[in-house]
C-alpha cells in the first residue's frame, strides 16, 4: 500500500481556506473518506492517494467560480464525487446531480451524501445519455470522463439554453476543442473558452473548458 502523506487528507493552509470558503470543513471531511475508503473500494488508485487533497480535492475546486451561486448542475460521470461532491459543498444553493452508471461507486457516492449531510444533492445511477429529455440543468461539470468529441454529445443534451458545459482537461485541451468544433456548433454552442487556473499558485496549470449554449 502507497504511503499516506499529510497531502492525502486536508490541508489547513490559508490558500486551502482561501479557495474553499466556508465548505473546507465538509471538503476535509470527504478527503478523510476517500484517504480511508477510496483505494480499497477502488475509487482512487493507490498512486493518487499522497496528492489527494491538492490534486483531486482543490483541483475539483477549479471549476466552481465559472459556476452561478443557485440554479441546477450536473456532474457526469462523478465516480468518487469529483468534482460533483466539492462542488455541492462549495454551492450550497444549487441542485446538484450526481451522474454514474457504476453500482459501486453509486454506492460509495450515497453513503458520501448521507455522511455530509449534503441535502442540495442526488444520485443518479444512469448513464449521462439516459437522461437526455428527462433533465434539463444550467451548467454540467465532467472531469477525466471522455475526450471532448465523445464528452459533448453526451453531456450537451442536459443543459438548457444560455447553460453551459465546463470539462475539465489536460494539456490537450486545445487540441481538443479544435478537434470537436463540428460536433459542438451541431450542438447548440455559439461560445468556447478555454480558461487555465492556477490553483495551488505553483504554476500547475488546471484547463476548463468552458462551452456556452446559445
Ligand atoms: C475516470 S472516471 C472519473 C471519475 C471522476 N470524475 C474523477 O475525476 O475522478 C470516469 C467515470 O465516468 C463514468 N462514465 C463513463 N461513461 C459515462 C456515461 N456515459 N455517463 C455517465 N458516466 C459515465 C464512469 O463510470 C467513471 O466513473
Amino acid at each position: 500500500m502507497e504511503e499516506i502523506t499529510p497531502d492525502s487528507v486536508a490541508v489547513d493552509d490559508d490558500r486551502s481556506r482561501e479557495i474553499l470558503g466556508l465548505a473546507w470543513g465538509g471538503a476535509a471531511h470527504f478527503a478523510e473518506l476517500l484517504a480511508q475508503e477510496g483505494e480499497l473500494r477502488g475509487l482512487i488508485g493507490p498512486r493518487e492517494l499522497p496528492k489527494l487533497w491538492s490534486r483531486h480535492v482543490l483541483n475539483s475546486a477549479a471549476v466552481a467560480q465559472f459556476l452561478p451561486e443557485e440554479g441546477s448542475l450536473a456532474d457526469v460521470g462523478s465516480g468518487a464525487g469529483l468534482p460533483g461532491v466539492v462542488l455541492a459543498l462549495m454551492r450550497p444553493e444549487l441542485d446538484v446531480h450526481l451522474v454514474e452508471p457504476m453500482q459501486r461507486r453509486v454506492d460509495w457516492l450515497l453513503e458520501v451524501v448521507d455522511e455530509l449531510d449534503l441535502d442540495n444533492v442526488s444520485v443518479h445511477q444512469v448513464r449521462a445519455e439516459e437522461l437526455h429529455g428527462r433533465l434539463t440543468v444550467d451548467a454540467v461539470t465532467a472531469r477525466a470522463v471522455a475526450a471532448l468529441d465523445k464528452l459533448s454529445p453526451m453531456c450537451l443534451p442536459l443543459v438548457g439554453a444560455g447553460g453551459r458545459l465546463l470539462a475539465q482537461k489536460g494539456q490537450r485541451a486545445a487540441e481538443e476543442v479544435e478537434k470537436a468544433s463540428k460536433v459542438l456548433r451541431k450542438l447548440g454552442v455559439v461560445d468556447v473558452t478555454i480558461h487555465e487556473v492556477d490553483m495551488l499558485g505553483d504554476g500547475d496549470v488546471t484547463r476548463v473548458v468552458e462551452a456556452r449554449k446559445k
